[in-house]
């Protein structure tokens, strides 16, 4: 049996080749910008999604055909991560120094437009790979769909760094947006690929979104609890912005009165963050057990992807049915 994170670098192989061999021009600075982040590594886990969709619902020859769109939703992720770290203040991602610590905002930003651009240059090029007009056109409307949540969620994720007020169900939804827009969308681009039914190509976007819920439940965990030599990423990074992440939010409705008043004072805006506060906040979460709460409900999400996978009727290749089935597990148990 295949281990996930082989199935991952295959498929990255596929995709970083057909993404290098057209992303290419000047200035030079622009270009470098622009796959910074691609060239320093990163999961390939949308683009596999879709690859496998593909595979899943028309077998090979699908799966060639979605290879640009497969590409299309990296480039399009990546462009959401250089915005996202300009405005988390991160500066380290991929284990490298983000796109913006390197060649300044302005650059950062123009990189990320690039991509965004690129990304539907490529959905046009899926022509060429044989999908029909009417195919490209519904890819289009799903990765436009995609932007637009993506923006919601993300312009949520910032509000709510400002606001106390929030329940799960608020940061549920703004999760789904932010990043389950995206893995819905990678899923119903493989299933487009693969010429399915409307309805499959919509069971298909539900798997992807629960299954985005689920990452980005992991997402918090790790940014709190993993290690930044696996991830690539700074811990604590969610806690010094005063994000709402599912970890804080639960473990604000468990804690006392007294580590409440702590916990709202310390992610407060306009307090300056010492490091000793911030660790304290990680340990009230353990000491509250808010990370095996989260990650509970992520496994609940991840069941309820795995049963539309088990469930779905016209596959035509049951070992994609089975990589799907892992890759869910994967998403909750990964350290990356
Ligand atoms: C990071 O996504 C952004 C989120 C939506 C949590 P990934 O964890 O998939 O990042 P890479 O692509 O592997 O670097
Ligand atoms: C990332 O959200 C979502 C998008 C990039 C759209 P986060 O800000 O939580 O992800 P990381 O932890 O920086 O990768
Ligand atoms: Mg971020
Ligand atoms: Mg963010």
């Amino acid at each position: 049996m295949e281990d996930i994170e082989y199935i991952l670098l295959k498929y990255a192989k596929i995709i970083d080749h057909y993404i290098l061999e057209r992303l290419t021009g000047t200035p030079e600075e622009l270009y470098n910008a622009a796959l910074h982040l691609i060239r320093a590594g990163g999961k390939r886990l949308r683009p596999t999604l879709t690859l496998l969709v593909a595979r899943l619902l028309g077998g090979v020859e699908a799966e060639s055909r979605a290879t640009p769109l497969a590409a299309a939703v990296e480039i399009s992720h990546n462009f959401t991560l250089i915005h996202d770290d300009i405005m988390d203040r991160d500066d380290y991602r991929r284990g490298v120094p983000t796109v913006h610590r390197l060649w300044g905002e302005s650059w950062a930003i123009l990189a990320g437009d690039l991509l965004h651009a690129y990304a539907y240059k490529f959905v046009v090029n899926s022509v060429e790979y044989g999908l029909g007009k009417s195919e490209s056109h519904e890819a289009m409307k799903i990765l436009t769909t995609a932007g637009i949540k993506v923006s919601r969620g993300q312009a949520y994720d910032l509000l709510f760094e400002k606001k106390w007020d929030i329940r799960v169900i608020d940061y549920l939804d703004m999760v789904h947006h932010k990043t389950g827009a995206m893995l819905e969308a990678s899923a119903k681009l493989g299933a487009v690929a693969a010429r399915a039914s409307s309805d499959i190509v919509e069971l298909m976007g539900q798997y992807g979104g629960l299954l985005g819920v689920a990452f980005q439940i992991r997402d918090d965990y790790l940014g709190v609890f993993g290690d930044p030599g696996k991830t690539g990423k700074p811990i604590y990074s969610d806690l010094r912005r005063g994000k709402k992440t599912l970890l804080v939010l639960y473990t604000l409705s468990k804690a006392s009165q007294e580590d409440r008043e702590f916990i709202i004072k310390t992610l407060s805006p306009d307090t300056a963050k010492s490091e000793e506060d911030i660790a304290r906040i990680a340990q009230l979460i353990k000491e509250y057990k808010a990370d095996i709460e989260a990650m509970n409900l992520a496994r609940v999400y991840v069941e309820r992807a795995k049963e539309i996978v088990s469930e779905l009727r016209g596959v035509v290749d049951e070992n994609s049915r089975n990589i799907l089935l892992r890759l869910a597990d994967y998403v909750v148990s990964r350290e990356k």
